[in-house]
């Protein structure tokens, strides 16, 4: 046991990650680490890492270096990286960073208590198997700490095979957790104050868990999640288009707890870079989802991620793309210019100049930019729930989400965290609303 000793933990990367750090920090309690937010002050450092793009895992190297003077001055410092960068180059990083005592990728985070045993004693430990048991089933129960709104990954992987994207390699086959797991981990939480749950997945939408009376899709776990009281607000996050069904639309009429923001995700406006991608989907297939969904639910506000500058991709196909944004009326959207992954099967292909793809980055965040403005905008005078996570930045107000994800501030003195209330949005600033609580 190492008891008392001090974990800080950096999380790069998704939403995912961020859940697996909850668990691995209680994987590591388990084994009296507690948690600290000063580097300084930690008996063991674990970096939890993200491999999307080149700069995000290039950053991993560069923050393992700035450790060093740490290291240096207290020599029993164990620093330890978790995520999809151990996962894709584990045996590189012990190669290129002696510092390393652990390396731990994300389908191994069970295991990782017994490797801090080992590294305490003096070694080093490697392990980016990818185990038939389930990980979740061997790591602990629950978490200590319960904030108003959390995650709950339900499902993990991908099949897809994106062109450009590393995931299906560093978080390996989609597995769907088992219904019955995933509604006692949801009561859990909503046992020790947790209102609003957003399932995980890499294809979320693709979740096939077993279930009773056999395999359930998302839309039914949605409707069983909706029955928990006390639950107030159920998300899910990301979706692929082509595993939206229709028993999932349909709960986005029928289950009030559903909220009304969606993040589906299309990457490029034009059909030929689509197939180039390997997205199995036309632009127009996917509009005619989106006149579905938005038939289910008028007022859901459709968040995407789109990648310009993949190899090649012409100024006709961007100007697709600047299309299909503005098509979709997107209120929240985020951009990446391409980067090359190895072992992709777009890494060979001949890049798009540098120049022309940082151009075009930038006028679709311009666009970005003015559509979340005009969605921001809209809520001006409209009534919606807010859920308050924590303390505003003055005196005597709240911060929380609204219904559509947007960050809302209240001046509510006799308000508390943990609270879903009604407001009325008075105020658009760039970064987040302004609303005054409605009683009743
Ligand atoms: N599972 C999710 C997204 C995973 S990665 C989905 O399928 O939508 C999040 C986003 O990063 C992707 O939607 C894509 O826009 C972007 N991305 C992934 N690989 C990339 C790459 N090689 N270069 C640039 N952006 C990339
Ligand atoms: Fe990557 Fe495509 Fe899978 Fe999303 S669907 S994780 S972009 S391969
Ligand atoms: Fe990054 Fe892995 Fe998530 S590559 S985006 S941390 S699944």
């Amino acid at each position: 046991m190492a008891e008392g000793k001090k974990l800080f933990i950096k999380t790069y990367g998704c939403q995912m990650n961020v859940y697996d750090s909850e668990r691995m920090a209680e994987a590591l309690g388990a084994e009296g680490y507690v948690v600290t937010d000063r580097a300084e002050d930690a008996d063991m450092v674990l970096l939890n890492t993200c491999h999307i793009r080149e700069k995000a895992s290039e950053k991993v190297y560069s923050d393992i270096g700035r450790l060093r003077p740490l290291k240096q001055a207290k020599p029993d410092l164990k620093v330890a990286v978790a995520g999809c960068v151990a996962q894709a180059e584990g045996e590189e990083i012990l190669r290129r960073a002696p510092m390393v005592d652990l390396v731990v990728g994300p389908q191994a985070y069970h295991r990782l208590p017994e490797m801090a045993r080992r590294v305490a004693a003096g070694g080093r430990a490697l392990d980016t198997d990818f185990p038939a048991e389930d990980k979740f089933d061997h790591l602990p129960k629950l978490r200590s700490r319960a904030a108003p709104a959390a995650f709950l990954t339900v499902q993990e992987g991908c099949d897809k095979f994106c062109a450009f994207c590393v995931v299906p390699y560093t978080r390996g086959a989609e597995v769907s957790r088992p219904a019955a797991r995933i509604l006692s981990e949801a009561r859990a939480l909503v046992d020790c104050g947790v209102r609003e749950l957003t399932l995980l997945g890499q294809n979320v939408n693709a979740y096939h868990g077993e279930g009773e009376g056999g395999t359930w899709g998302l839309g039914r776990l949605v409707r069983a999640l909706a029955q928990i009281e006390g639950l107030e607000r159920i998300r899910y996050t990301t979706s692929h288009p082509n595993d939206m069904a229709d028993d999932l639309i349909e709960a986005h009429a029928e289950v009030p707890q559903l909220m009304p923001y969606l993040h589906l995700p299309v990457q490029s406006g034009s059909d030929r870079i689509l197939k180039a991608m390997n997205r199995r989907h036309t632009a127009e297939q996917y509009l005619r989802l989106v006149e579905r969904i938005r038939a289910a639910r008028p007022d859901m506000l459709l968040s995407g991620d789109f990648i310009v500058g993949f190899p090649g991709e012409t100024e006709a196909d961007f100007d697709a793309t600047m299309q299909i944004l503005r098509e979709v009326n997107y209120g929240m959207a985020y951009s990446f210019k391409y980067s090359a992954r190895p072992g992709t099967p777009a890494a060979g292909r001949t890049p798009v100049d540098d120049a022309v793809a940082d151009d075009r980055l930038q006028r679709l965040q311009a666009q970005i930019t003015a559509q979340q403005r005009a969605a921001q905008d809209a809520m001006v005078g409209r009534e919606v729930g807010v859920l308050y996570e924590k303390p505003g930045r003055l005196d005597g107000q709240l911060a929380g989400k609204s219904d559509h994800l947007h960050a809302v501030h209240v001046h509510d003195p006799a308000g508390r965290v943990g609270e879903l209330v009604r407001v009325r949005i008075t105020a658009a600033g760039p970064n987040s609303l302004a609303g005054e609580r409605l009683g009743g």
